[in-house]
């Protein structure tokens, strides 16, 4: 059976998101007073957790300009890719070409509409509302098929997402990240990161409480271990698989986490 929620298409204040909590985080306004709230909740047992949304976000920048710049790829595939702030990946790519071409999939009502007046004057970039799971939609959606050649090498980023969705067979990380993986051709990108933590309270504590305000809208924090087995049969780029704020760091200062209760863990694999 499968695992994937509905899409929902009305947008509820009173219940937190993922979305708008990490706008949150971020320093954006797009988010309400019950996000906020949850947040300082989540702060009382993960204190560093702005600092490291943060991280993540510098993270996909560093990322997305190398993965342009140094490999060359002029597409790319954005799942789970959370309301506009600044430099998103879309500006990232089109400031080392113009010509690149950008399909944001999410499935949070609030940031398609956010997305989509933001793009609004941009041919080569659009914002699909569909589940991280669907890959099957998601590939064949028209504005991807628009967008995006899948005879040439693409990057599909899944950056601090799969905590969101929970274990499956069919639909979970692993399967999800196999599904896509044969849809692309050699010299692809995957780049894919989690929030991991090394100890089993604070796994389980944030598992549950996320679950709990986001009504079922969440998955697990995971081990290192889980988010390695992702990467198997993939060319994994130096320097591996890492704390992402310790990936290429550039001169970009960013505040540190002063504490590691979870990390934001992964990196980048090429398609053989
Ligand atoms: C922590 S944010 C990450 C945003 C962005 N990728 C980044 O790293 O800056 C997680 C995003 O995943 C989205 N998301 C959660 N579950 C999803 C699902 N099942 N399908 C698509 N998007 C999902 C949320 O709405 C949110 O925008």
């Amino acid at each position: 059976m499968s695992t994937v929620n509905r899409l929902s298409t009305k947008i509820d204040e009173n219940v937190p998101t993922a979305a708008r909590m990490y706008d949150h985080y971020l320093g954006g306004k797009d988010n309400y007073a019950a996000d906020r709230a949850a947040c300082a909740e989540l702060d009382r047992v993960v204190p560093s957790t702005r600092r490291l949304a943060l991280n993540n976000r510098r993270f996909l920048k560093r990322a997305v300009r190398t993965i342009a710049e140094e490999y060359g790829i002029r597409q790319f595939l954005d799942h789970g890719s959370g309301l506009p702030t600044q430099d998103n990946v879309h500006q990232v790519a089109q400031r080392v070409d113009p010509a690149t071409h950008v399909v944001y999939v999410d499935n949070d009502p609030m940031v398609l509409v956010h997305g989509r007046a933001l793009l609004q004057q941009d041919e080569s970039t659009a914002v699909i509302q569909a589940d991280m799971r669907s890959t099957e939609e998601i590939f064949d959606h028209p504005e991807t098929r628009r967008l995006i050649d899948f005879s040439r090498p693409v990057a599909v980023l899944f950056n601090s997402v799969f905590h969101c969705i929970p274990d499956s067979d069919t639909d979970g990380p692993l399967a999800v990240v196999r599904r896509v993986r044969e849809r692309l051709v050699p010299g692809s990108i995957m780049l894919m990161c989690q929030l991991v933590s090394d100890d089993p309270e604070v796994r389980s504590f944030v598992t549950d409480f996320m679950d709990q305000v986001t009504q079922g809208h969440w998955g697990r924090v995971r081990e290192q271990k889980d988010v390695d087995e992702w990467f198997e049969g993939l060319d994994i780029l130096e320097p591996g698989l890492v704390e992402v704020s310790t990936w290429r760091p550039d001169n970009e200062v960013a505040p540190r986490q002063l504490t590691h209760e979870w990390i934001e863990y992964g990196g980048i694999g090429v398609v053989r």
